[in-house]
Protein backbone atom coordinates (compact mmCIF):
# COMPACT_ATOMS: atom_id res chain seq x y z
CA UNK A 1 0.00 0.00 0.00
CA UNK A 2 2.73 2.49 1.06
CA UNK A 3 4.88 1.81 -2.04
CA UNK A 4 1.86 2.69 -4.60
CA UNK A 5 1.04 5.62 -2.73
CA UNK A 6 5.02 7.02 -3.36
CA UNK A 7 4.49 5.67 -6.99
CA UNK A 8 0.94 8.10 -7.40
CA UNK A 9 3.30 11.22 -7.37
CA UNK A 10 5.64 9.89 -10.16
CA UNK A 11 2.57 8.42 -12.16
CA UNK A 12 0.76 12.16 -12.31
CA UNK A 13 4.17 13.73 -13.28
CA UNK A 14 4.40 11.40 -15.87
CA UNK A 15 0.93 11.86 -17.73
CA UNK A 16 1.43 15.64 -17.39
CA UNK A 17 4.49 15.47 -19.15
CA UNK A 18 2.79 13.42 -22.16
CA UNK A 19 -0.04 15.81 -22.10
CA UNK A 20 2.18 18.84 -22.78
CA UNK A 21 3.99 17.11 -25.75
CA UNK A 22 1.52 15.70 -26.97
CA UNK A 23 -0.40 19.62 -27.50
CA UNK A 24 0.53 20.81 -30.40
CA UNK A 25 0.18 24.80 -29.35
CA UNK A 26 2.35 24.53 -26.57
CA UNK A 27 4.15 27.57 -26.23
CA UNK A 28 3.15 29.17 -29.59
CA UNK A 29 0.00 30.00 -28.91
CA UNK A 30 -0.78 33.57 -30.19
CA UNK A 31 -4.25 34.85 -30.83
CA UNK A 32 -4.90 36.89 -34.39
CA UNK A 33 -7.85 38.89 -35.77
CA UNK A 34 -8.37 38.36 -39.71
CA UNK A 35 -10.40 40.13 -41.52
CA UNK A 36 -12.56 38.49 -44.59
CA UNK A 37 -14.33 40.06 -47.28
CA UNK A 38 -16.26 38.31 -50.41
CA UNK A 39 -19.33 38.20 -51.83
CA UNK A 40 -21.92 35.66 -51.52
CA UNK A 41 -24.25 34.40 -54.61
CA UNK A 42 -27.55 33.05 -53.64
CA UNK A 43 -28.89 31.74 -56.90
CA UNK A 44 -32.63 29.94 -56.57
CA UNK A 45 -34.14 30.54 -59.89
CA UNK A 46 -32.92 28.78 -63.40
CA UNK A 47 -31.20 25.87 -64.42
CA UNK A 48 -28.00 27.14 -62.06
CA UNK A 49 -29.76 27.59 -59.04
CA UNK A 50 -27.08 27.07 -56.41
CA UNK A 51 -29.67 26.80 -53.43
CA UNK A 52 -32.88 25.22 -53.16
CA UNK A 53 -36.12 24.40 -50.95
CA UNK A 54 -35.72 20.82 -49.65
CA UNK A 55 -39.24 21.36 -47.30
CA UNK A 56 -42.10 23.40 -47.98
CA UNK A 57 -44.62 22.89 -45.56
CA UNK A 58 -48.44 22.80 -47.34
CA UNK A 59 -49.64 26.17 -44.66
CA UNK A 60 -46.09 27.82 -45.31
CA UNK A 61 -47.01 31.87 -44.54
CA UNK A 62 -46.47 34.00 -47.74
CA UNK A 63 -45.27 37.00 -45.64
CA UNK A 64 -42.37 35.12 -43.79
CA UNK A 65 -42.20 31.69 -45.70
CA UNK A 66 -42.42 30.43 -42.06
CA UNK A 67 -41.00 26.42 -42.29
CA UNK A 68 -39.12 26.40 -45.76
CA UNK A 69 -35.78 24.74 -45.44
CA UNK A 70 -33.42 25.42 -48.38
CA UNK A 71 -29.83 23.76 -48.97
CA UNK A 72 -26.87 25.97 -50.29
CA UNK A 73 -24.25 25.07 -52.37
CA UNK A 74 -23.25 29.16 -53.03
CA UNK A 75 -20.36 30.53 -54.52
CA UNK A 76 -18.34 33.20 -52.91
CA UNK A 77 -16.36 35.60 -55.08
CA UNK A 78 -13.79 38.42 -54.60
CA UNK A 79 -16.10 40.94 -55.92
CA UNK A 80 -20.01 41.46 -56.66
CA UNK A 81 -19.50 39.92 -60.02
CA UNK A 82 -20.43 36.84 -60.40
CA UNK A 83 -17.78 36.16 -62.89
CA UNK A 84 -15.26 37.20 -60.61
CA UNK A 85 -12.24 35.42 -58.43
CA UNK A 86 -14.06 32.57 -56.73
CA UNK A 87 -12.57 32.04 -52.87
CA UNK A 88 -15.14 29.27 -51.51
CA UNK A 89 -18.05 27.87 -51.28
CA UNK A 90 -21.25 28.83 -48.24
CA UNK A 91 -22.64 25.24 -47.75
CA UNK A 92 -25.15 24.51 -45.49
CA UNK A 93 -28.64 25.84 -45.05
CA UNK A 94 -31.74 28.48 -43.88
CA UNK A 95 -34.83 27.62 -42.34
CA UNK A 96 -37.31 30.03 -42.24
CA UNK A 97 -37.96 30.33 -38.65
CA UNK A 98 -39.59 34.08 -37.86
CA UNK A 99 -43.40 33.57 -38.27
CA UNK A 100 -44.33 37.43 -38.51
CA UNK A 101 -41.65 38.21 -40.91
CA UNK A 102 -38.54 37.09 -43.31
CA UNK A 103 -36.23 35.71 -40.66
CA UNK A 104 -34.04 32.99 -41.27
CA UNK A 105 -31.86 30.11 -39.18
CA UNK A 106 -28.28 30.49 -41.11
CA UNK A 107 -26.26 27.04 -40.59
CA UNK A 108 -23.19 27.06 -43.03
CA UNK A 109 -20.10 26.14 -43.75
CA UNK A 110 -17.54 28.98 -45.12
CA UNK A 111 -15.47 26.33 -46.99
CA UNK A 112 -12.54 28.53 -48.31
CA UNK A 113 -10.59 27.32 -51.47
CA UNK A 114 -8.54 29.90 -52.83
CA UNK A 115 -5.33 31.55 -51.55
CA UNK A 116 -3.76 30.98 -48.19
CA UNK A 117 -7.17 30.19 -46.79
CA UNK A 118 -7.74 26.94 -49.56
CA UNK A 119 -8.74 24.13 -47.48
CA UNK A 120 -10.07 25.90 -44.25
CA UNK A 121 -13.67 26.50 -43.13
CA UNK A 122 -15.07 28.80 -40.85
CA UNK A 123 -18.66 27.39 -39.50
CA UNK A 124 -21.82 30.48 -39.06
CA UNK A 125 -24.82 29.95 -37.01
CA UNK A 126 -27.09 32.81 -36.73
CA UNK A 127 -29.85 34.90 -37.27
CA UNK A 128 -30.67 36.37 -40.54
CA UNK A 129 -33.45 38.82 -41.48
CA UNK A 130 -32.89 39.62 -45.66
CA UNK A 131 -34.54 42.79 -46.31
CA UNK A 132 -32.53 44.12 -43.06
CA UNK A 133 -29.78 46.25 -43.96
CA UNK A 134 -27.50 44.74 -41.81
CA UNK A 135 -27.48 41.04 -40.33
CA UNK A 136 -24.94 40.20 -37.69
CA UNK A 137 -24.43 36.42 -37.40
CA UNK A 138 -21.73 34.60 -35.32
CA UNK A 139 -18.79 32.43 -35.96
CA UNK A 140 -18.79 29.84 -33.72
CA UNK A 141 -15.91 27.85 -34.77
CA UNK A 142 -13.65 26.69 -37.62
CA UNK A 143 -11.18 24.04 -38.92
CA UNK A 144 -7.61 24.36 -40.64
CA UNK A 145 -6.29 28.29 -40.37
CA UNK A 146 -9.05 28.85 -38.58
CA UNK A 147 -8.95 26.48 -35.16
CA UNK A 148 -10.37 27.78 -32.55
CA UNK A 149 -11.95 30.22 -34.67
CA UNK A 150 -14.53 32.57 -33.28
CA UNK A 151 -15.92 35.96 -34.48
CA UNK A 152 -18.65 37.44 -36.45
CA UNK A 153 -20.10 37.84 -40.27
CA UNK A 154 -21.60 41.16 -40.94
CA UNK A 155 -24.09 40.49 -44.19
CA UNK A 156 -25.37 43.40 -46.51
CA UNK A 157 -27.85 42.50 -49.47
CA UNK A 158 -25.58 44.08 -52.38
CA UNK A 159 -28.38 43.13 -55.18
CA UNK A 160 -31.61 41.24 -54.51
CA UNK A 161 -33.96 40.19 -57.25
CA UNK A 162 -37.64 40.27 -55.25
CA UNK A 163 -39.23 38.23 -57.93
CA UNK A 164 -36.79 35.38 -58.46
CA UNK A 165 -35.22 35.33 -55.08
CA UNK A 166 -31.62 35.54 -56.00
CA UNK A 167 -29.75 37.50 -54.45
CA UNK A 168 -25.66 39.05 -54.50
CA UNK A 169 -24.79 39.41 -50.50
CA UNK A 170 -21.63 41.28 -49.42
CA UNK A 171 -19.80 40.02 -46.08
CA UNK A 172 -17.31 40.68 -44.03
CA UNK A 173 -16.16 38.49 -41.54
CA UNK A 174 -13.99 39.14 -38.57
CA UNK A 175 -12.68 36.70 -36.83
CA UNK A 176 -10.23 35.33 -34.13
CA UNK A 177 -8.06 32.58 -34.50
CA UNK A 178 -4.48 31.30 -34.04
C1 LIG B 1 -26.00 27.95 -66.78
O1 LIG B 1 -24.61 27.78 -66.89
C2 LIG B 1 -24.18 27.51 -68.22
C3 LIG B 1 -22.69 27.19 -68.16
O2 LIG B 1 -22.00 28.16 -67.42
C4 LIG B 1 -24.52 28.70 -69.11
O3 LIG B 1 -24.13 28.43 -70.43
C5 LIG B 1 -26.02 28.95 -69.07
O4 LIG B 1 -26.32 30.11 -69.80
C6 LIG B 1 -26.48 29.12 -67.62
N1 LIG B 1 -27.92 29.18 -67.59
C7 LIG B 1 -28.59 30.15 -66.94
C8 LIG B 1 -30.09 30.03 -66.98
O5 LIG B 1 -28.03 31.06 -66.35
C1 LIG C 1 -6.66 24.32 -53.14
O1 LIG C 1 -6.24 23.10 -52.58
C2 LIG C 1 -6.58 21.97 -53.39
C3 LIG C 1 -6.23 20.71 -52.58
O2 LIG C 1 -4.98 20.82 -51.99
C4 LIG C 1 -5.84 22.05 -54.72
O3 LIG C 1 -6.16 20.95 -55.53
C5 LIG C 1 -6.25 23.35 -55.40
O4 LIG C 1 -5.52 23.51 -56.60
C6 LIG C 1 -6.02 24.55 -54.49
N1 LIG C 1 -6.61 25.72 -55.12
C7 LIG C 1 -5.98 26.89 -55.23
C8 LIG C 1 -6.71 27.97 -55.94
O5 LIG C 1 -4.86 27.08 -54.75
C1 LIG D 1 -35.70 38.78 -61.80
O1 LIG D 1 -36.26 37.51 -61.81
C2 LIG D 1 -37.28 37.33 -62.78
C3 LIG D 1 -37.89 35.95 -62.57
O2 LIG D 1 -36.88 34.95 -62.59
C4 LIG D 1 -36.68 37.52 -64.17
O3 LIG D 1 -37.70 37.39 -65.12
C5 LIG D 1 -36.04 38.90 -64.26
O4 LIG D 1 -35.37 39.05 -65.50
C6 LIG D 1 -35.04 39.09 -63.13
N1 LIG D 1 -34.55 40.47 -63.13
C7 LIG D 1 -33.26 40.76 -63.20
C8 LIG D 1 -32.92 42.22 -63.16
O5 LIG D 1 -32.38 39.91 -63.26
Amino acid sequence: MASRLLLLPFLLLLLSSIAAASSPHKGKLKEKLSHLHFFFHDVVSGSNATAMRVIQPAGALARSFFGIVTIMDDPLTEGPDPNSKPVGRAQGMYAATAQDELGFLMAMNLAFTAGKYNGSVLTVLGRNQPLHPVREMPVVGGSGLFRFARGYALARTHWLNLTSGDAIVEYNVHVMHY
